[in-house]
């Protein structure tokens, strides 16, 4: 499903189908899809070219991973993520070899992720970003040392019908996408809007 997106300037179609959806179907993620996902993560800029990003992936039916990322999940992320069939933990590592702070792991391994994100659309996937999910129970499943910070899980799969949804939940794949308007985020200093940005969003 290409769903309705109301841009004001023309942008790359990757990232004007990208969207978050949360009924996905069960049928597997291919291997070699899965695989160019994470190569395309791994293609990511980065301060220093350090490459802080980590992935935790979980493939159901693979090994434990899946249930112990599942496992993690919180809040209404619990009743339809799991139905994902690919759950990936993308994980920070916040310092650098030298023990000094890197205070742009944060930054980067978002840049990863979202490098992720397209190529699920590039791939025929769809994919969604979780914060609800308990770090700390990540960390002590996961094994993730003090250095490095869990960040987010993705679910990761083909977009289904939304049927086995509950009813509260399966309207949210309809509702319109929406966004700030440009004026609001593109400035010329912090308080005053940047003059190239006339239009409002059409
Ligand atoms: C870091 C991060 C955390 C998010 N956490 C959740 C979450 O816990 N549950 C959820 O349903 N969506 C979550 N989302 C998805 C956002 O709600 C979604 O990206 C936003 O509403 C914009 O919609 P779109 O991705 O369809 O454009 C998260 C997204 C990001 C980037």
């Amino acid at each position: 499903m290409v769903k309705y997106t109301p841009i004001a300037y023309p942008i790359s179609e990757l990232i004007e189908r990208r969207w978050s959806p949360i009924g996905f179907d069960s049928r597997p993620v291919e291997t070699e899809k899965l695989l160019s996902l994470l190569e395309a993560a791994r293609w990511a800029p980065s301060s220093r070219n350090e490459q802080p990003w980590r992935f935790i992936v979980g493939v159901r039916g693979q090994g434990d991973t899946f249930g112990l990322l599942a496992d993690c999940l919180t809040g209404r992320n619990r009743e339809w993520a799991p139905a994902a069939p690919v759950l990936v933990l993308t994980v920070a590592v916040t310092v650098f070899g030298s023990g000094k702070e890197n205070l742009h792991a944060t930054h980067d391994v978002g840049l990863a992720t979202e490098n992720l994100l397209l190529q699920c659309i590039a791939c025929g996937l769809h994919c969604h970003p979780m914060g609800g999910f308990d770090g700390a129970r990540a960390r002590a499943l996961l094994g993730i040392p003090k250095e490095a910070q869990p960040m987010a899980i993705v679910a990761v799969g083909y977009l289904g019908d939304g049927e086995h949804l509950s009813e509260s939940l399966y309207g949210r794949d309809q509702r319109p996408r929406s966004r700030k308007p440009l004026i609001e985020l593109a400035l010329e200093r912090w308080d005053k809007p940047h003059p190239l940005v006339v239009d409002e969003p059409r």
